[in-house]
């Protein structure tokens, strides 16, 4: 797709002189919208504490925060654990990670130190993934004389460990893309591409579409140029080459309103670093059977089965999400993001997360969904169906599928010799 204007990434946030330094902020107000929902309080020891607001487990618990606070009868759980220098897991989700934690580490270097979470969401608390805001709480004193320098900083925080930045698509005179000012919110995600992975972008794109193709919820998305890009910090910079992924965030309204999610990791109160262990795929689907529908657990198998197809190792915990639209107080199931094949970069690679004790594609025959289906307690039947189902659409819908025709030919024909290989294995679920 050709981006017609040129974009410009002018400079960013502006809050400065409101902002305390995140070394002197002892405790954190959590709001999730405009309600109070609890306060995150960080010890002499360095110890953090979150504890729920009594106005807000007067409630029950709605609009939900997540899954993982609440009990089995309804309500909301005992407050959890305080833990030593590093942040409760639904918060400990919420941070950058690897390179893009590193970058923005620097960026507010002298506030934050590394490795300190608690300090990075001082800083970053303000633009989050979903509807959750985490700002410095009344008793905080704020030492404005603290603040190394006086320079706009970045305050988005995205999770994964790709380089990416939130960032605003200019509509009008003059268009362009630019982080966001002020109060304003970035309503696009631009993934920057990779030295390790040729052509990730165009991967990326490419298997988005594909599951646009079969029927699947996918957010608008489209490939630019990163030479018109202007300004980002140099923290931010990739060395390498290609086109950058802007994908539309299905976490923030049209008019820019922040709408709720929460991802599996956090739906399972699992630390990031246990994103590709901390939970098996039956047990996503049969979290979804019981607080979504049983239609949104059949989504899973299919999301699951496209996976196989193509060749996509990376549907770890923090892959999938819930998204909580109206009310808040019902989750769905979120829309696909980052999908991609990642069989051309890692040829052994298997599924992020075991399907029934299984993890290599090759592996996953009738057998594995039948077992899957019942541990994830779902209907035989309806299981191999999807899967059959799926297998049937990408056969129609990728071979002659335009956004293929941006992947370079040495990576696309990896991708079609692991669709040819796994096309019959799955196939078995037919019978
Ligand atoms: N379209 C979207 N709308 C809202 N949030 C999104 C969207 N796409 C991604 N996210 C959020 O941003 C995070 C990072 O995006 P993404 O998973 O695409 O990056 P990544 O660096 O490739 O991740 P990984 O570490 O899995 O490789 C996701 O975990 C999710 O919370
Ligand atoms: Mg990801």
């Amino acid at each position: 797709m050709i981006f017609r204007h040129s974009l410009h990434i002018q400079t960013v946030n502006v809050v400065i002189e409101a902002f305390p330094n995140p070394r002197s902020v002892s405790s954190l107000d959590v709001l999730l919208n405009d309600v109070k929902v609890g306060t995150i309080v960080r010890t002499p020891g360095d110890f953090n504490a979150f504890s729920f607001e009594d106005s807000y487990r007067a409630t029950g618990g709605v609009p939900v925060v997540s899954l993982s606070f609440r009990a089995v009868g309804g309500g909301l759980r005992k407050d959890p654990k305080p833990v030593p220098r590093a942040l409760p897991a639904f918060f400990a989700n919420l941070l950058p990670e690897d390179k893009l934690r590193e970058a923005m580490e620097k960026h507010h270097a002298g506030s934050v130190r590394a490795g300190n979470d608690f300090d990075l969401l001082v800083a970053l608390g303000a633009d989050l993934p979903g509807a959750v805001r985490v700002v410095p709480g009344d008793g905080t004193v704020a030492r404005l004389d603290d603040m190394p320098s006086p320079k706009p900083k970045a305050r988005f925080s995205l999770a994964g460990v790709q380089m990416k930045l939130s960032v605003i698509k200019n509509t009008g005179k003059g268009g362009g893309l630019t982080l966001p000012l002020g109060d304003e919110q970035g309503s696009y995600i631009a993934k920057f591409p990779s030295t390790s992975f040729p052509a990730v972008s165009e991967n990326e794109y490419a298997n988005l579409a594909l599951a646009d193709a079969i029927g699947m919820e996918v957010p608008e998305r489209e490939l630019v140029e990163q030479s018109e890009f202007e300004g980002i910090p140099k923290e931010f910079e990739t060395l390498s080459d290609g086109k950058v992924l802007l994908v539309k965030r299905f976490d923030r309204g049209t008019n820019g309103e922040r709408i709720h999610i929460e991802d599996f990791a956090q739906v399972f109160g699992v630390n990031p670093s246990r994103k590709y262990e901390g939970a098996a795929y039956h047990d996503i689907a049969a979290a979804l059977n019981v607080a979504v529908s049983s239609a949104a657990a059949l989504e899973c198998v299919r999301r699951l089965a496209l996976a196989a197809l193509t060749g996509n190792g990376d549907m770890h915990l923090k892959n999938w999400s819930l998204i909580y639209r109206g009310a808040g107080d019902k989750p769905d199931l979120a829309p696909v993001y980052d999908v991609l094949s990642t069989i051309p970069y890692i040829s052994a690679d298997a599924m992020a997360l075991s399907l029934a004790g299984e993890r290599p594609f090759k592996a996953l025959n009738v057998q594995r969904w039948k077992a899957f289906a019942n541990r994830a307690r779902l209907p035989e039947a309806a299981v191999l169906n999807a899967v059959v189902d799926t297998v049937e659409r990408v056969d129609k819908f990728w071979w002659s599928l335009p956004e293929r025709e941006v992947i370079p030919a040495k990576v696309r024909e990896r991708i079609d010799a692991h669709i040819r290989m796994m096309t019959p294995i799955l196939g078995t679920c037919a019978n």
